[in-house]
């Protein structure tokens, strides 16, 4: 693809501002402001993703609401992943039938990964029609023009055209109040692992340029964000379909010179990407976090074939070692799917003792989830749902106390944190985390909010450590 059909134009976007006028126009006769409310589901690529919504509508004119039943406008920005995610968006859009009873008016509109499946979509025309708007990813830039459509034209409206995708700059945002904050630096993915809808719904791999992300986050740095954590699908082919030599460890040495009191993290990273070189800048960097999200998904080698990951467990394994040296006291986590289809319970305790050789700090366990149109879909999956829960609930068995026994030997010891939330314990009101992301319930009082502190570490468990400010 070329570079200049891959951005969305600076005339494209001024036209997307008219929309936005437009709209805000239209609802100036009115009162009150009208009300948006954003369910947002899955990962923090749709969090982001929700927080450009916000930003496009705030343009319009609205405010926000987490109360459906008060909402002129409803958006459901779903998640693909899983089916169970899927039934759930399913479940909320027949509750929706009875708001919309309520009041005609009420735009409900369906986006995110789940709207640009085509079999989702045919079931909303066909059996959910007081869903007014569809739209996919790759159409979340031109939100107010679809809004705008169905304003006007009081007609439903889809768009959910299969595109390669592209990148729009210079969407306003609304981030979360606070500390945190996320940069998406790619969308897309090239990878189709045999299981993942991702590739299909987010289109092809494409690359922000860097001098747009280095602006980005040092308007966040300046703006008092601490905690930054760069999107992707696979951040480390971050910069491949760029053509500048410019890859994911640059990347991280130029953010890097960014001055300022902040840490950086990353996500996903794909094991078939990942290098020596990005651990040497990651161990180079003083503002990276040391901290690692590397998706293993299987410790054995047929199943990771059939899964299309393009590495082995001793590849895998190689890496960790490299990082854990380069690194000490790096915090390592990863992704894991049971039940592949034709997974055998010695393949399942493969992933088992790769995840006790690792020594991860906390695990994302997944049943698998047979995703149609997948590869995967269509392979037989002889084994019972009964086996695959046994398989799981090891796996998870032994990460639960591996997590316990990493922790408490974090007891005694001083942590520097960043405090970043309250927490729901009485006893320990706040919540903090460390460079590695691991949470600190602490004894302290609310100023200490958005501050980085020491903290000596008093108790544990096996999701969470305890500590007292020193
Ligand atoms: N079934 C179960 N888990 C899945 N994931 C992706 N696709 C599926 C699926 N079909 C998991 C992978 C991925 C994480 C985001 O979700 O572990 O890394
Ligand atoms: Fe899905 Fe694999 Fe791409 Fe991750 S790398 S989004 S698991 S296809």
């Amino acid at each position: 693809m070329e570079r200049n059909q891959v951005l969305i134009s600076a005339e494209d976007l001024a036209c997307q501002q008219e929309f936005q006028k437009k709209i805000a126009a239209m609802f100036a006769a009115r009162e009150a402001h009208p009300r948006a409310c954003i369910d947002t589901f899955g990962c923090q690529q749709n969090v982001a993703d929700g927080q450009k919504l916000m930003g496009m509508l705030s343009e319009c004119g609205f405010t926000f609401t987490e109360d459906a039943k008060e909402a002129d406008l409803v958006i459901l920005n779903t998640c693909a992943i899983r089916e169970h995610a899927e039934q759930r968006v399913f479940g909320n859009l027949g509750i929706l039938t009875h708001t919309k009873k309520e009041n005609p008016e009420q735009v409900i509109c369906l986006c995110g990964c789940m709207a640009q499946e085509e079999r989702v979509s045919k079931r909303i025309k066909e059996s959910y029609r007081h869903v007014n708007l569809v739209f996919g990813p790759q159409a979340l830039w031109k939100f107010p023009e679809l809004l705008w459509q169905v304003y006007e034209s009081k007609k439903r409206v889809f768009s959910v055209a299969d595109e390669h995708g592209t990148i729009a700059e210079g969407i306003p945002v609304v981030r979360e109040k606070g500390v945190k904050a996320w940069v998406s630096i790619m969308y897309g993915c090239n990878n189709f692992c045999s299981y993942c809808i991702v590739p299909y719904v987010r289109g092809r791999e494409r690359s922000r340029d860097p001098e747009c992300v280095l602006a980005e986050v040092r308007e966040l740095v300046a703006a008092g964000y601490k905690d930054i954590t760069l999107l992707g699908q696979n951040v480390n082919s971050y910069g491949n379909d760029l053509d500048i030599g410019y890859h994911f460890p640059d990347l991280l040495r130029d953010i890097n010179k960014i001055p300022g009191e902040y840490l950086i993290r990353f996500m996903s990273s794909h094991p078939k990407d990942a290098t020596y070189a990005l651990f040497d800048a990651m161990a180079e960097c003083e503002h990276v976090a040391k901290q690692l999200h590397l998706p293993v998904q299987s410790g054995n080698d047929r199943v990771l074939k059939e899964m299309n990951r393009r590495y082995t467990r001793e590849k895998y394994l190689d890496l960790i070692r490299y990082a854990k040296e380069k690194m000490p006291g790096l915090v390592l986590t990863s992704d894991i799917i049971i039940g592949f289809p034709g997974e055998t319970e010695e393949e399942a305790m493969d992933t088992v003792s790769l995840v006790e050789e690792v020594g991860y700090d906390a695990l994302f366990t997944f049943i698998y989830s047979p995703r149609p149109g997948t590869k995967a879909a269509a392979m037989p999956d002889p084994a019972s749902r009964a086996e695959k829960q046994k398989w799981f609930d090891k796996l998870c068995q032994v990460q639960n106390d591996q997590s316990a026994a990493l922790h408490a030997a974090y007891i005694g010891k001083t942590v520097r944190v960043l405090v970043d939330g309250k927490s729901d314990d009485e006893n320990y009101p706040l919540a903090s985390r460390t460079e590695g992301n691991r949470l600190v319930r602490l004894k302290g009082s609310e100023d200490l909010m958005g501050k980085f502190v020491n903290v000596k570490i008093t108790g544990s468990n096996t999701w969470a450590l305890y500590g007292e400010v020193e």
